[in-house]
């Protein structure tokens, strides 16, 4: 019997060679190869558009095209990530950590748009249809053209599709289908990139939208090869504090609208419910009286501002050499604020733990938090408190100077909404001006500081 080729593929990359290898060449990532046998079949000539040789070039002024169908899915934060609602025939990829709610999202939107008279078809490959059946009584989902198919074999459910015709496939997960063309088991890069391939294929060609869950790997990224973004139309995550009910889905990619939009949702016994105004999820957990080490920033998501509040504990170290731990913002990006903080304030941290935490789970990666954040870890440095009517919003140079930001009456306006009377503005936009808050144009990092603490 003749020997199957075996190649080594790494899982985070899909870098392929011919033997083992410890540290990938492309990502840098160390012991992420695994062993795969390669299939014996050729691989088809396809292209978005079905085969290849169906396909002639055209001119550009020739391609007509009919009006985007946007189709809503009835629950506004999930329309306002995709751009306005699903484009019929787009991939759109679902991802997140484990139990973070991606089966609950898409069976509300499969019962809801099955509501507007869609045909559904629900790929379930994780769990059984009676899982999902009580899933979806939970949800309150039981619209007849919803169909349930617990199934593995990417080859029968393109017979279903073909079959039933319908309007939306979701496929719970990518993760866990496989193609028989392909001899690795399911969930490896060949698998997921074939699989993914095919869904595709099958999207474009018959104007199908595939809604595509798919896993994230311990540090966080979507498991699998990163073609699978490339592949895809939209890239949505899943974010989330485990241990508290709220849950964010960001918008990563998205070849049919902006993105960096975010939709906020609450987890409930009935399912996601949509938190129209976020702002007061995340700053009621605040303590109302004023503590050393807080400060709210107004960050920008997209198209919509929402108050974040930054704390900052920096305390003597008892270590040869101080603890430095950031959550919710970038690491280096805190070290950097650090240094502009012990180089141009003159505040000396080096025998000083510093950890700071983004309140609420929530992501922060826009420079204009910087501000905030600075003035979070000066204040507690210094235990003196920021005005709890003020809100910082600023970029930090490395020479100490504030950089502008955008959209700032945007921001103030969402501010003076929650009841905040305050503002540290950068002062290359000292003339936005709001009538219902007090702006405190800044050049330095160092008035920043002078503006707005107060003595405890
Ligand atoms: N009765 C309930 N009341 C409130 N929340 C619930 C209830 N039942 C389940 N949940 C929430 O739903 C979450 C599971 O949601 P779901 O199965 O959609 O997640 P998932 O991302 O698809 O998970 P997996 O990765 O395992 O497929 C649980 O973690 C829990 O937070
Ligand atoms: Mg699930």
């Amino acid at each position: 019997m003749a020997k199957l080729k075996s190649k080594w593929v790494c899982q985070s990359c899909g870098y392929e060679t011919a033997g083992y290898l410890g540290k990938c060449p492309e990502c840098g990532g160390w012991g992420t190869f695994t062993e795969e046998v390669q299939s014996s079949l050729k691989p088809q000539n396809i292209s978005p558009q079905g085969i290849l040789n169906d396909v002639q070039p055209s001119l550009i002024s020739d391609i007509h095209i009919g009006e985007e169908v946007r189709v809503s899915t009835n629950i506004s934060e999930f329309d306002r990530i995709l751009g306005g609602g699903l484009v019929q025939g787009s991939i759109v990829l679902i991802a997140g950590d484990p139990g973070i709610g991606k089966s609950t999202i898409l069976l509300q939107t499969s019962g809801e748009l099955a509501k507007k008279g869609q045909k559904i078809l629900y790929v379930t490959a994780e769990e059984s249809a009676g899982q999902l059946k009580l899933r979806a009584n939970r949800l309150g989902v039981n619209e007849n053209n919803l169909y349930i198919y617990p199934q593995t074999n990417l080859e029968s459910i393109r017979e279903q599709i073909d079959k039933i015709q319908p309007d939306t496939v979701v496929v719970d997960s990518i993760q866990a289908i496989y193609s028989q063309t392909i001899t690795s088991s399911s969930g490896s890069v060949s698998q997921i990139r074939e699989c993914c391939n095919i869904l595709m294929q099958i999207a474009k060609t018959k104007n199908i939208t595939m809604l595509i869950i798919g896993h994230v790997t311990k540090d966080g990224n979507i498991a699998g090869p990163k073609v699978l973004e490339h592949m895809v139309d939209t890239v949505i995550s899943f974010e989330g504090d485990k241990y508290k009910s709220y849950r964010i889905l960001r918008s990563m990619k998205n070849r049919f609208g902006n993105t960096a939009e975010v939709g906020i949702f609450e987890m409930s016994a009935n399912g996601l419910v949509e938190v129209l105004n976020p702002n007061q999820l995340f700053l009621n957990e605040r303590s109302q009286e004023a503590i050393p080490g807080s400060a709210i920033i107004v960050t920008n998501e997209g198209t919509r501002p929402l108050l974040v509040e930054i704390q900052a504990l920096v305390g003597a170290t008892p270590y040869p050499s101080p603890r430095r731990v950031s959550n919710g913002i970038d690491y280096s990006r805190l070290l950097q604020i650090l240094a502009v903080l012990e180089k141009r304030v003159g505040l000396n941290l080096s025998k000083q733990d510093v950890y700071v935490n983004v309140m609420g789970g929530i992501e922060v990666d826009e420079p204009s938090a910087d501000l905030g954040i600075a003035l979070a870890i000066a204040t507690c440095a210094r235990d003196v408190v920021v005005d709890p009517q003020t809100v910082i919003i600023g970029e930090i140079g490395l020479s100490g100077e504030i950089h502008p930001v955008n959209n700032l009456e945007k921001r103030l306006n969402e501010a003076s909404v929650s009841g905040f009377k305050k503002a540290i503005i950068p002062y290359a936009n000292r003339d936005v001006q709001h009538e219902k808050i007090k702006t405190v144009p800044v050049k330095r990092l160092m008035d920043a500081i002078s503006a707005c603490i107060s003595p405890q």
